[in-house]
């Protein structure tokens, strides 16, 4: 039977308690880890948010309590009060293994059945379960050292903000579609019939407005929805901490203070100090042309070197045709990465699956030159080469005996996004990463545009309020392709932790802007009118950035996946596996909402 606590206060957390404690009278609260009985000795592991304590019940204890003790299960709550004392078997396991409580009352304030698996960081248990109990999960002290992290993140976040004048203002969440570029997740009206709000895949738009408003200096810290497809780093609602400056025009003017969060949310999360100096710089088209990607792992080599001028006049169709491709800007190249001394890792059977792995990353194909140490030089386009060919490709790649190479040819993009995910997987599988460390920096000079082959135009990049660089403005008419925006992104080991822009401030800059994107003034007007109006009426230099929240938390707590920085996250299909969401509702809701639900 549950008890009332009575006249029991807690006096301490359980995981608190040291020998300097040892003679004090406590009284603790939590939760039953684990009992033991020996028959004149009940052992209890009692566990708070701050760890755990051991509990004992002997000769000396109250009968009618010896006799509660002996019924205590897992997971019980209790509160216990008594002495602390030195204890005889001393560990170093846990933080209060130099003592335990000897306990004269006890009151089982909560009983528990048999949970479905236990509460032990070293359990195996699969995450379906974990996720339909996540309340038990969260238990484990692994996750609940991520929710403290992700705690001390935005804490530290706030207490930079508000040492540096931000003002922390909330956006609404019933709002327009913004230009984020995910779908939206949509809100039904019961006053508009046929009408719907938009869920905000950020606050961009409102930030800009309070910009104009001028409030200066903004912050929040807020949800955002995005119905994507979700990966391991991705949840359709995350949270960003979002920011918006005036009266910046260079991106260094956002890049440099921005430095100053990151690196007091390093030193108070996990108390690793960045140093002084700014964060490296890193062009988008040197992320793209070494390490195939917009935001690298730059913790291990395996550049990408480009081959295309070997293959010129190359007999090999497949090199030859990608050499040819003309669409819109886009252009064909052979690249390739040379795998230094790993020959011996690939077999017939691993070359196999490595050309098999680039076709799931969009490649048609991929080639391979291996040179076994005290072995000759073979590879799969063997046939193609002349002596000249190999002598070139030595040089190009520094192809050396114990090395393998591999080539992509197609359209540039497909050969970065090929290469780029063939060095990871490479490096990931063959240990070339240093865990240890943290690999910090800035990708700029991102395109303005990119060409929709789909749509036959151009798109662009960031979102389209974002401002070219000065020396660009004219490219973005002239040749949209090679024009360079004022954005920006931080990387942090591989992983696009945030990003933005400075924006566009001016009328007729934003006007051209839209023209290139081919919006008609019918669409901006219905799309961001009200937002466009707004620069008629005195709009600042200002841009800003957001980072996400949940990829910070998982980049400091070093967790492989963003569910385990999150209370209560969602799934690959968006559902939460504990509540059951999404579910049906009541006709009646849908009729007052004008909906219909078609079934196929
Ligand atoms: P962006 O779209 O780059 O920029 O988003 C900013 C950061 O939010 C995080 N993020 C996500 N995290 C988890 N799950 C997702 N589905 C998800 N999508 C994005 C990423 C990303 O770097 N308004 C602009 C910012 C600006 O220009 O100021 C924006 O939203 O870490
Ligand atoms: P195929 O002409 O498709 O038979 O391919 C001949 C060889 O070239 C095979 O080993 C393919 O894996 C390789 N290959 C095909 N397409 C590409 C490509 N786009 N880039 C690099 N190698 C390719």
């Amino acid at each position: 039977m549950a008890e009332f606590m009575g006249d029991l206060r807690r006096s301490s957390m359980c995981g608190t308690l040291r020998i300097s404690d040892v003679g004090k009278e406590v009284t603790v609260m939590g939760w039953t880890q684990r009992r033991r009985n020996l028959g004149s000795l009940v052992f209890v592991d009692l566990r708070d948010r701050t760890g755990l304590v051991q509990v004992v019940f002997d000769d000396t204890t109250d009968e009618k309590v010896f006799e509660k003790a002996q019924n205590i299960r897992s997971e019980y709550v209790l509160a216990v009060k008594g002495k602390v004392r030195e204890r005889e078997s001393k560990t170093n396991k846990i933080a209060t293994g130099e003592i335990e409580i000897l306990a004269d009352e006890l009151k089982i304030l909560s009983e528990a059945d048999t949970t479905p698996f236990e509460i032990l960081d070293e359990s195996n248990v699969n995450e379906t379960l974990r996720l339909k109990y996540r309340y038990l999960d969260l238990r484990r002290p692994s996750l609940q050292k991520n929710l403290f992290l992700r705690n001390e993140i935005t804490k530290a976040a706030r207490k930079f903000f508000d040492e540096h004048d931000f003002v922390e203002v909330e956006t609404p969440m019933l709002g327009r579609s913004t230009p984020e570029g995910a779908r939206d997740y949509l809100v039904p009206s019961r006053v508009h019939e046929g009408c719907f709000y938009a869920l905000p895949q950020s606050p961009q738009l409102y930030k800009q407005l309070l910009m104009i408003a001028g409030f200066d200096r903004y912050y929040q810290i807020t949800k955002c929805f995005r119905d994507e497809d979700l990966r391991a780093n991705r949840q359709p609602e995350f949270t960003q901490i979002d920011v918006e400056m005036s009266f910046v025009e260079e991106v260094e003017d956002v890049m440099y203070p921005i430095e100053g969060l990151i690196k007091n949310v390093f030193k108070s999360a996990i108390g690793l100090d960045l140093g002084e100096g700014h964060f490296r710089t890193m062009t988008y088209r040197e992320a793209m042309e070494n390490y195939g990607s917009d935001k690298p792992d730059t913790r291990f080599g395996l550049k990408i070197v480009n081959c295309s001028d070997l293959f010129k006049n190359s007999e090999f169709k497949v090199f030859a045709d990608a050499l040819k491709i003309e669409i819109g800007p886009i252009r064909g190249s052979v690249r390739a990465i040379n795998a230094k001394g790993l020959a011996y890792k690939f077999s017939r059977k691993e070359l196999d699956a490595t050309v098999e792995y680039a076709k799931t990353l969009g490649a048609k194909g991929l080639c391979w030159m291996t040179w076994a140490k005290g072995g000759e030089i073979k590879s799969s386009f063997a046939k193609f080469l002349t002596a000249e060919d190999i002598e070139n490709i030595k040089a190009r790649m520094g192809f050396e005996e114990g090395d393998v190479l591999f080539f992509a040819a197609d359209k540039d993009y497909v050969v970065f996004n090929t290469l780029g995910g063939i060095r990871l997987m490479i490096a990931d599988k063959h240990g070339l990463i240093d865990k240890d460390v943290y690999d910090i920096l800035w990708v700029t000079e991102f395109p303005m545009f990119e060409w929709s082959e789909e749509e036959n135009r151009y798109m662009a990049v960031h979102h389209p309020f974002t401002a070219p660089m000065n020396e660009d403005l004219e490219l973005c008419e002239t040749d949209p392709s090679k024009a360079r925006a004022k954005a920006y992104d931080l990387v942090i080991n591989g992983q696009e932790s945030g990003g933005g822009s400075i924006r566009i401030h001016s009328r007729d800059i934003q006007k051209k802007m839209f023209n290139i994107l081919g919006f008609s003034e019918e669409d901006i007007e219905k799309k961001f009118g009200f937002f466009v109006d707004a620069f008629n009426y005195g709009a600042p230099p200002h841009g800003g950035l957001a980072f996400g929240l949940d990829r910070l938390t998982m980049l400091l707590s070093k967790d492989d996946s963003i569910r385990d920085v999150i209370a209560f996250p969602k799934v690959q299909t968006a559902s939460c596996l504990m509540s059951s969401a999404p579910a049906p509702v009541e006709q009646k809701q849908l009729d007052e909402l004008y909906i219909e639900v078609k079934k196929d």
